[in-house]
């Protein structure tokens, strides 16, 4: 069996009714959003996410509740949203596997249908009164937008330090995992201890799977999405932070130079990335990426032990050892 399989092996009912739940939010009269969402349904991820709110809820009282699979489509809309947006702001032509909807129906229609599927995921918590989901899922959705712009912020000024770098990771990626893993607990009733726990444990998830995201972008793999387009961006990534401040004053200068002035130029970019692998740019990236998966891992020992928990262990492992 897959790993996919086997984390998805406690949780496959609620995984099939999910995905019915989740085509059922997004439907809409307008015969374009049909087509997109549609369209969108087809090309699903992972799915990662609702993974996390299911096996988090069923890890801590053995069941999931109504709640638990509306806080699960709240998550992937909002989730599915700010991919629809990151592939316009990123000027991204593919996704999963096959054309962004920037790419087949142009930025306009891209961002409206972005704005089309936050508020669906927002009146699905509303019409229903899940207010304190909604409360740490639109925290999460604020974090996300400040965490976006400040790495645009950042990459224009090219004085990014590794501080910020888990700034912006915590708040663009990892705050979204801690609203997974939160909103599971919480949808089952947890106290606030241990909502505020499984809140942490997400967010050390979240900052682990960012960085195995930019890690991505320094191989050839077949993520489904380009790699090799960080430094393209401008976007500086951990293991180019680490060897831009452990290399001599020269190298440096020439890596500034290189992302500033010479950031399309693909022959100069690929010597960058020749040049950050040689430096131990990767290995020292893996290293933290560890240590937050081990972080992570910590705080589910106490937690009775069941299929769920041990799929959830196994999840947490995926996400550093995953192909895409
Ligand atoms: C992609 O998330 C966006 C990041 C935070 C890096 P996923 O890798 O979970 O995307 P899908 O849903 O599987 O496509
Ligand atoms: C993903 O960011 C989008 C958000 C976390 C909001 P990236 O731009 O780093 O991710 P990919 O590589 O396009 O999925
Ligand atoms: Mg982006
Ligand atoms: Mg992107």
């Amino acid at each position: 069996m897959k790993p996919v399989e086997i984390i998805k092996e406690p949780i496959n009912n609620e995984m099939r009714l999910f995905e019915e739940k989740f085509r059922e939010s997004m439907s809409s009269p307008v015969p374009l959003l049909e087509r997109i969402t549609h369209y969108i349904v087809r090309r699903k991820g992972k799915q990662m996410r609702p993974m996390f709110v299911f096996l988090s809820a069923k890890a801590l009282s053995g069941t999931v509740s109504e709640r638990s699979y509306r806080a699960a489509s709240l998550i992937e809309l909002l989730h599915t949203a700010t991919l629809v947006h990151d592939d316009v702001v990123d000027d991204s032509n593919m996704r999963r596997g096959f054309f962004s909807i920037n790419a087949l129906w142009k930025n306009k229609i891209a961002v409206l249908v972005g704005d089309y599927l936050l508020s669906k995921g927002l009146l699905l918590s509303v019409d229903n009164e899940d207010f304190d989901l909604l409360k740490i899922v639109s925290t999460a959705v604020r974090e996300m937008s400040e965490g976006e712009l400040l790495q645009i912020e950042k990459a224009r000024k090219l004085d990014i330090t590794e501080d910020v770098y888990f700034d912006i990771i915590r708040q663009k990626t990892a705050t979204l995992i801690a609203a997974c893993t939160a909103a599971g607990a919480r949808s089952v009733g947890a106290d606030n201890e241990m909502v505020h726990r499984f809140h942490r444990f997400g967010e050390l998830i979240g900052i682990a799977f960012q960085i195995k995201d930019d890690l991505f972008d320094y191989t050839n793999a077949k993520i489904g999405k380009p790699t090799g387009i960080d430094i393209k961006e401008q976007k500086m990534t951990l293991p180019l932070i680490y060897t831009l401040n452990n290399c001599d004053k020269k190298s440096k200068k020439w890596l500034i130079n290189s992302v500033k002035k010479h950031n399309t130029d693909k022959a100069r970019v690929k010597e960058v990335i020749e040049f950050v692998k040689k430096s131990g740019g990767i290995e020292y990236t893996t290293k933290r990426m560890i240590e937050y998966q081990k972080e992570a891992l910590k705080l589910l020992e106490g937690i009775p032990d069941s299929p769920s928990r041990t799929s959830l262990i196994t999840l947490v492992n995926y996400v550093i050892e995953r192909k895409k």
